[in-house]
């Protein structure tokens, strides 16, 4: 028998890593892998925190011996995987065990599995896991849905694990089903969207101005001591003064300019337009990957159409700005999205919950993101994070800035997408009366689809000239 608090299966970079984190932090585990080489290897490595953990060859030896009710955290692929991972393992556990899925899973799949399990009188837990292979092993912050009763058993292991902001474990149960790997897949999206303004910012300094990398990298470095400071900034600033050991080059001048994905950027912006809003930061930024990924068509474009003009670089405090600026509007469409699907699903989000346990541990840590929990704990109008008060004053500050980087870029031809889409959709969300009467006159002339008249209730037709 083993006394093991939580079994891990999945010896993986991330599941060894969430393994050697409890186990420092005296929490007795369990582990596993599908093929058995992987154990001894890791409890190898393991060094002296191999007293706290016990290795099995097989996930039924290691379900055999745990006491019920069992918490098993898979680190397995969250697709198909996970689903065959079911049909194996649901004979083998008892009414009331847990099992946890912390991979970037498909918040569909994981409302489906919830639903699936509880069948058998058993939970699943979708539980996102953000910080990497360093936050998964030192802190990381976790998004949690699931049941009470499972919550109950994983608390006191995942606060122990977390990352600490101000002593405050940065892990929260968000709700039931989907509600973890949803909030998950936002917070990447909103990654995806301030690495790419980063990368606008950097590329306007380098291919705009050509700025060494190095010059770039000490810009940053002292953003990263202000406003912007975020693990983004941060690395970036490393990033940009790495040496490449094989030539002596800029690391980042040695590296293909074509962005990779695994999808979790692209399902944010699918599931913010089925839930009718517009993550347009993270689509631009999505968008963006996939035009850096079709290389040929660009190095074709570079020669077949007219070539951007010298850039007036825009001041040192503008890049700074703008960056703040397009920060705070793509965490709001994040924040929007997430409120949502909160009311779509009766998931009862807590943003400002959300923003606390993103303050420490995940990869979209910042500053930023400290004064963003302050927000939610204060009035709202419409609760629309860029409305509320703090952010409306700095966004007063720093959107001027946005639009004169915005502009500096689009007039000599430099493509900022991310900037500009948060630009645009400020300028949109200040307009109380917009241009979507003339989209409404259209519908109804070619299609008699009516439109709502200010002066008058109900739907209506116009009476067009022919
Ligand atoms: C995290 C990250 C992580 C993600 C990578 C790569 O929070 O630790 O979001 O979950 O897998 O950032 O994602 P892409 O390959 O889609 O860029």
């Amino acid at each position: 028998m083993s006394d093991a608090k939580i079994a891990i299966y999945g010896l993986g970079t991330m599941g060894s890593a969430l393994a050697l984190n409890m186990a420092e932090k005296g929490v007795k585990i369990a582990v596993s892998n599908r093929s058995s080489d992987a154990v001894p290897t890791f409890l190898d490595e393991a060094g002296e925190l191999a007293v706290q953990i016990d290795g099995f060859d097989t996930l039924e030896a290691m379900i055999d011996a745990l006491p019920s009710p069992r918490t098993i955290l898979f680190m397995i692929p969250s697709t198909g995987p996970m689903d065959d991972m079911m049909d194996h393992v649901i004979p083998l556990l008892s009414p009331g065990d847990t099992v946890i899925d912390a991979g970037n899973a498909d918040f569909h799949a994981t409302r489906a599995r919830s639903a699936r399990l509880s069948e058998h009188d058993l939970h699943f837990v979708g539980m996102g896991v953000s910080g990497g292979e360093e936050g998964a092993r030192t802190g990381p912050s976790m998004m949690v849905s699931g049941t009470a009763h499972s919550w109950e058993q994983l608390q006191p292991v995942a606060e122990a694990i977390a990352a600490k902001f101000d002593g405050v474990p940065c892990v929260a149960h968000l709700g039931p089903d989907g509600a973890g790997h949803f909030v998950k897949m936002v917070h990447n999206g909103i990654e995806y969207a301030d690495m790419q303004a980063i990368s606008e910012v950097y590329g306007l300094m380098r291919y705009g101005a050509g700025e060494a990398p190095e010059t770039i990298g000490a810009r940053f470095a002292c953003w990263n001591a202000g406003p912007l400071k975020s693990f983004l900034t941060e690395i970036t600033a490393k990033i940009l003064t790495s040496t490449d050991d094989h030539t002596g080059q800029p690391m980042i001048d040695v590296i293909v300019d074509s962005a990779g994905q695994k999808g979790t950027g692209r399902w944010t912006v699918i599931e913010a337009l089925k839930l009718g809003q517009s993550a347009s930061t993270i689509e631009a930024a999505v968008g963006a990957r996939i035009w850096s990924s079709q290389r040929d068509r660009r190095a074709a474009g570079a020669t077949l159409l007219d070539g951007p003009g010298l850039l007036d670089l825009p001041s040192d405090e503008d890049l700074e700005a703008a960056l703040m600026a397009a920060r705070i509007l793509g965490h709001a469409q994040g924040f929007d999205v997430m409120q949502t699907a909160s009311e779509d699903y009766d998931w009862a989000l807590d943003m400002g919950q959300i923003a606390r346990i993103w303050r420490a541990g995940c990869i979209i840590r910042s500053a930023l993101l400290d004064d963003i929990s302050e927000a939610y704990e204060g009035d709202m109008p419409e609760r629309s994070l860029m409305l509320a008060p703090a952010m409306r004053a700095r966004l007063a500050d720093a959107v001027p800035a946005l639009r004169r980087v915005v502009g500096a870029a689009v007039a000599s031809g430099y493509p900022v997408p991310v900037l500009s889409a948060a630009l645009a959709w400020h300028d949109s969300m200040r307009q109380a009366r917009g241009s979507a009467s003339m989209i409404q006159a259209q519908r109804d002339f070619f299609g008699h689809h009516g439109f709502a008249r200010l002066d008058d209730a109900g739907q209506h037709h116009g009476s067009w000239t022919r």
